[in-house]
């Protein structure tokens, strides 16, 4: 996951956590994405804008009247240059000014002119941040769709414990990376993840496990989850942090997993199987430590419920993604389970494989789906886990008589025979929408430029997510989506 492409617009103000601002300006170019700074003159007490001058490559604003010659209207360009803006640390005063449109300085101006996502991480004493009329600026700003990164709590710069300290670097970039990283191809769709091992117990001291880590697991969920889909992940004992902006589950036995993977099947789209179930438990958990004797020990063992094998022949409209760990006949065994337990796709892989399995951060997988197999490289599991969504989409895109852009300029569809003949983004979107009536598992679909309906696609700017398509169609580009919305309708139809 990167940002190449993208610019950063960073707000610092004047609180003490301005410093950690320099780690977030550095990260941020190590992602590859442009940066800018703009600071509050009281933000130069705390830390030099020659500190991120020399960290972004860019001069950092700070006095609207600088006599910079680079933009014609300083403020207004970087509005317009930024694909998101990041206030942080976030003072009471610029929270209080940017809530009532106050626009006395470079930062406050900017924020005012832009039009891009807008974050905003509050950063001042307890006090402060508990007063009514910040917390009522604060729920100002959400109101006017700023993104409010709550702050954590901890001891203070003046000493006080208590709520209002600035969240680690990682979780600032982890928001800026959920906001423009991935055009959101996933929005709307409920996708459910499992990872991790389970236990089961055989005393209050032992119990059964495996060597799972819930590293792939996980970086479903993240990918999933930055691609604007609404993610569970439900996992077993892991050391990996929580994946931001999923809902988490944690479950430890089988049975636990059997049970909350049920209990919302009908609200999943996407249900993909990732952890690694212990097939057999111990009979019975003793209920005090199984005390030493000579001789061997006996442990009567039981299967557990198999989860895929139970729901997948109970689909309705679920898209089921099952994996595979094996140690020989990789695609053989695969196959049989996809059939077996009535799946649309297995993620297979061969332990014996360099690069592939428990703990390491890479994946050796093969693709196995009614349509055929398909083995992928050695691949990151972040990659792996794009790969496994890419393909997940694309039953829906067969759905339409038309194929994948050829020369790749990520016009998404076009037309069946005519490799340049793009549909018109909406039919793009209507074709989803439809899809979405009939139960079937169509995902978001992205949007892309470049073709002779440039007129419809100014109002949508390139990654919108079909709700923020919605949202904005108006006028022409309402009509032009109802039009082809009935040409969907008589496809699905006819
Ligand atoms: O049959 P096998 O256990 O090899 O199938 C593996 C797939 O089935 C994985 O996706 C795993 O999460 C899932 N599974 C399950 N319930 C079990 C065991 C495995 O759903 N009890």
């Amino acid at each position: 996951m990167d940002l190449k492409g993208k610019c950063v617009l960073l707000g610092v103000t004047g609180g003490i956590a301005a410093y950690k601002m320099a780690n977030v300006a550095s990260a941020l170019r190590k992602l590859g994405a442009d940066v800018e700074v703009i600071m509050t003159k009281n933000a130069t007490q705390f830390i030099t804008p020659i500190t991120f001058e020399t960290l972004t490559g860019h001069k950092c604003m700070v006095d609207t009247f600088d006599r910079d010659f680079k933009f014609e209207v300083t403020h207004i360009s970087l509005a317009k240059k930024a694909d998101v803006i990041l206030v942080a640390p976030a003072t009471a005063n610029v929270i209080a000014n940017m809530a009532h449109g106050i626009a006395d300085d470079m930062l406050t101006t900017t924020v005012l002119a832009a039009k891009c996502p807008k974050l905003v991480s509050p950063a001042m004493n307890t006090g402060m941040l508990e007063n009514p009329i910040t917390q009522d600026n604060i729920a100002t700003l959400e109101r006017y769709g700023f993104t409010v990164i709550p702050s954590e709590s901890g001891v203070l710069a003046c000493k006080d414990v208590g709520s209002g300290r600035l969240p680690k670097e990682d979780v600032l970039i982890e928001y800026i990376l959920h906001t423009i990283a991935r055009p959101k191809d996933l929005a709307g769709v409920r996708v459910t993840v499992t990872a991790g091992p389970t236990q089961e117990a055989l005393d209050p001291v032992r119990y059964l496990t495996n060597h799972s880590t819930g590293k792939m697991g996980y970086a479903l969920a993240r990918a999933a989850a930055m691609r604007g889909a609404d993610v569970t992940l439900i996992h077993g004992e892991t050391a990996l942090p929580p994946v931001k902006f999923t809902t988490d589950v944690p479950v430890t036995t089988a049975q636990d997993l059997y049970e909350a993977v049920t209990g919302r099947f009908d609200t999943t789209d996407v249900l993909i199987m990732a952890a690694a179930v212990a097939d057999y438990r111990p009979v019975t958990v003793a209920s005090d430590k199984i005390k030493k004797k000579d001789g061997d020990l006996s442990i009567p063992v039981e299967r557990t419920p198999d989860i895929l094998g139970t729901i997948g022949p109970q689909k309705t409209h679920q898209f089921l993604c099952g994996f595979s760990m094996e140690t020989k006949d990789l695609v053989e065994n695969s196959s049989a389970k996809l059939a077996k337990k009535n799946l649309d796709m297995v993620v297979a892989n061969n332990l014996k494989v360099a690069g592939a399995g428990f703990g390491v951060d890479t994946n050796v997988v093969t693709f196995i789906t009614p349509d055929g197999t398909r083995e992928l490289p050695l691949m990151s599991k972040a990659d792996v886990a794009d790969a496994i969504l890419d393909e997940i989409l694309k039953p829906f895109l067969l759905l339409f008589p038309c194929k994948h852009d050829a020369d790749g300029t990520g016009a998404g569809v076009t037309a069946d025979g005519g490799a340049d003949v793009c549909f018109p983004a909406f039919l793009e979107v209507a074709v989803f929408l439809q899809a979405r009536f009939h139960g079937l598992h169509a995902a978001g679909l992205r949007l892309a430029g470049g073709n002779e309906h440039q007129p419809i696609l100014d109002v949508i700017p390139v990654g919108q997510t079909v709700g923020d398509v919605l949202a904005h169609a108006d006028g022409q580009a309402a009509a032009v989506f109802f039009a082809h919305f009935q040409l969907a309708v008589d496809y699905f139809q006819g």
